[in-house]
């Protein structure tokens, strides 16, 4: 993963069939006759990966995962090890997304495991981290992403491609986004866990922000110090709303 350059990736989710396709073709079409100044990278459900990486090869935009397995292989029916993901056409994962840590129980400990596998498979994490609204209305949001950091990344990431994702559970799909004081206050706190926990190798790993970002509000969000990119559910399925975020990079 480059170090320097912003990087807008879409969390499709459990969104997309064959038919969406097209939405990569218009937006390679799109990036091919103006270039982004950031990377651009789509991580579609597993069942796309494959045929993404083939309309999207030989262009800018790069593919990930949306989850591995900690273990390289065995008798776990559903999933999917890093080195599917890698085989299948993938160059990164998203990890410890809020959807997975709440909704099946995910644990630091388990996401830094998965950050290893993904590592050793040639992948690079997407390592998401956010505190509910409880937690930020209880004035704890600092502490919680903060400790989330310190206990997802795996020491492994030292001097490797990877990314750290700032993603509010509260502004997911809801519309709410904090404030840009918020936003610059949560990114530098974890750069500083980042730095606490790898070291100093790590000061330009980028940390995306994520949550209700959209065309509108993407350019001030991406200005904010500290802000190395973002990360785009709902409007990155539509080409048209996803290059209005990545023109903002
Ligand atoms: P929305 O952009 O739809 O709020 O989703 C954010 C997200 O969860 C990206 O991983």
């Amino acid at each position: 993963m480059q170090q320097s350059m912003k990087l807008v990736a879409g969390n499709w989710k459990m969104n997309g069939v064959a038919a969406a396709l097209a939405e990569v073709e218009a937006l390679r079409a799109a990036l091919a006759e103006a270039p982004a100044s950031c990377r651009v990278a789509l991580c579609p459900p597993a069942t796309l990966i494959e045929r993404m990486a083939r309309a999207a090869s030989g262009s800018p935009i790069e593919i990930g995962g949306q989850d591995c397995r900690a273990e390289t292989h065995g008798a776990f029916t559903g999933d999917l090890s890093a080195s599917m993901l890698k085989d299948a056409g993938a160059g990164l994962v998203i990890l410890g997304h809020s959807e997975r840590r709440q909704g099946y129980g995910e644990s630091d400990a388990l996401v830094a495991a998965k950050a290893a596998a993904a590592l050793d498979a040639g992948l690079a994490p997407i390592v998401c981290v956010g505190e509910t609204l409880e937690q930020r209305e209880a004035g704890r949001a600092v502490e919680i992403v903060r400790s989330q950091v310190m206990a997802s990344l795996p020491l492994a990431l030292t001097g490797r491609d990877f990314a750290v994702a700032y993603e509010p559970v509260w502004a997911i799909g809801t519309g709410l986004t904090p404030t840009l004081e918020q936003i610059e206050e949560v990114h530098r706190a974890v750069r500083s866990a980042m730095i606490e926990r790898l070291g100093l190798g790590i000061s330009a790993t980028p940390i995306l922000y994520g949550g209700s970002v959209k065309p509108d509000n993407a350019r001030d969000i991406l200005a904010v110090p500290e802000v190395g990119g973002a990360l785009v559910g709902g409007a990155s399925l539509k080409a048209a709303d996803f290059l209005g975020i990545i023109r903002g990079a």
